[in-house]
């Protein structure tokens, strides 16, 4: 087989075989097809798209292509969560200790954040001592002791994904669904779990800018992850505004403990019980909203994410302390009304600039700094009102500010807006 003509054959709009899929992805990450024949091909692909059987055999090539976790030594049925990216999306900090403290063990393998979205690891990183990285034999010791890890992606897993991601970053071929649904389903089931939730961003701060391609990437997941026996279900939610009030490590982590502890935002507090909800039933245990809410009011969750950042090296007093930054910058309201927008892209970016985001994976982060919202989209205003802090290390001038504000819409009428846009199981 010669790699030109799988390209060309994908580039005239004609089906691989399931072996031409298995050279291709073999071939890649030996190093026998380089890398600007991969990015020819994924190329071809945003054009041509791909059957459903090639996606199918592509994201099983991707799982041989490394490790794949043995997670049959922890007893019941194991649950991961997967979300497609977004901006201030603190939501595996809160539902992995909340779904645990129901006695549902989470073994969950996360991600660093780039561009205007942000990581799980980095968020974790904030906390002073915590350790992403684990042997797989401590890893699945840790959730047979307390319930729950969550650690850094092992170098071994899906090695083809890592390539191709890293390629795609660089040939403007990530926003291709065939390829995000392989990229997201190979780690997954390379990661052992029985059952998956996926959480499939919608709007501005998302890789799906609109219900139907995210409407279409979930479904292609769900069958791929039923085609192998995982149950799996996808929810579509609104990435058109950042995740509950805060964007940036350290400010993230101080929101999901006040979530933790009953005292978040009744709204971004539903979302995250809802998707409890969905997870505790895809382990085959069923409680009801209240059940649920009770385990942050009473805290249980909280104690579950204590003892994992504890078991992870994490230093408990650390954890609460208030973000060391230079200045806390006030925006206030400039006019009455309500919120109407507040762009997650755009103040994903201004966060990234403060330095909790990274523009190249080789960025060192700045844990301090970042954005608390106090009024989201749909929440009344007064002129005066404060609408967000700014935690900076940086002097920021009038015209940073003024970028800031312009991103702050307010109207006259009261919006409304539901996090979680639709089901699909
Ligand atoms: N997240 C992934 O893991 N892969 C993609 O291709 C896009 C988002």
């Amino acid at each position: 087989m010669r790699a030109v003509d799988l390209i060309q054959k994908k580039r005239d709009g004609q089906t691989l075989t399931a072996d031409e899929i298995k050279w291709l992805i073999e071939g890649y990450v030996d190093g026998s097809v380089p890398d600007y024949q991969m990015a020819a091909f994924a190329m071809a692909v945003y054009f041509q798209g791909m059957t459903t059987e090639e996606i199918s055999e592509l994201t099983m090539n991707m799982v041989a292509s490394g490790d794949q976790i043995d997670l049959s030594a922890i007893p019941g049925i194991k649950v991961d969560k997967h979300s497609t990216g977004g901006v201030g999306d603190k939501v595996t900090l809160i539902l992995v200790p909340l779904v645990a403290s129901f006695g549902v063990p989470v073994a969950k393998m996360s991600g660093r954040g780039l561009g205007h979205t942000g990581g799980t690891l980095d968020k974790l990183e904030a906390i002073k001592g915590y350790q992403i990285e684990q042997s797989q034999e401590a890893f699945i010791k840790q959730v047979q002791d307390i319930g729950l890890a969550v650690i850094g992606q092992s170098n071994n897993l899906v090695k083809a994904d890592k390539l191709l991601y890293a390629l795609r970053d660089v040939t403007a071929t990530v926003d291709i669904i065939p390829l995000i649904a392989s990229s997201v389903m190979s780690k997954k089931i390379a990661a052992g779990a029985d059952a998956i939730l996926l959480d499939v961003t919608v709007g501005d701060g998302a890789f799906m800018k609109n219900i139907e391609d995210a409407r279409e990437l979930a479904q292609t997941m769900v069958n791929l992850g039923k085609a192998v026996g995982r149950e799996t279900v996808a929810v579509l939610t609104n990435m058109s505004q950042p995740v509950g009030r805060a964007i940036g490590n350290r400010l993230e982590i101080l929101e999901a403990l006040d979530i933790l502890k009953g005292q978040g935002r009744e709204d971004v507090t539903q979302f995250i019980c809802e998707l409890a909800r969905i997870m505790l039933g895809l382990a085959g245990v069923e409680k009801s909203i209240l059940e649920i809410q009770e385990h942050l009011s009473n805290g249980k969750a909280l104690a579950k994410f204590e003892a994992m950042v504890e078991t992870q090296g994490g230093d408990l007093t650390d954890l609460y302390r208030e973000p060391d930054v230079a200045e806390v910058v006030e925006i206030l309201a400039e006019e009455d009304g309500y919120i109407s927008e507040l762009p997650a892209l755009e103040f994903g970016l201004f966060a990234m600039k403060l330095g909790a985001g990274r523009a190249v994976k080789t960025d060192v982060l700045d844990y301090e700094t970042g954005i608390v919202f106090e009024k989201k989209v749909g929440d009344a205003v007064k002129i005066g009102d404060i609408v967000a802090k700014i935690y900076t290390n940086q002097h920021l001038d009038q015209k940073v500010m003024s970028e800031f504000k312009k991103n702050v819409k307010i109207d006259k009428e009261e919006v409304k807006v539901t996090e979680i846009l639709e089901i699909i199981s």
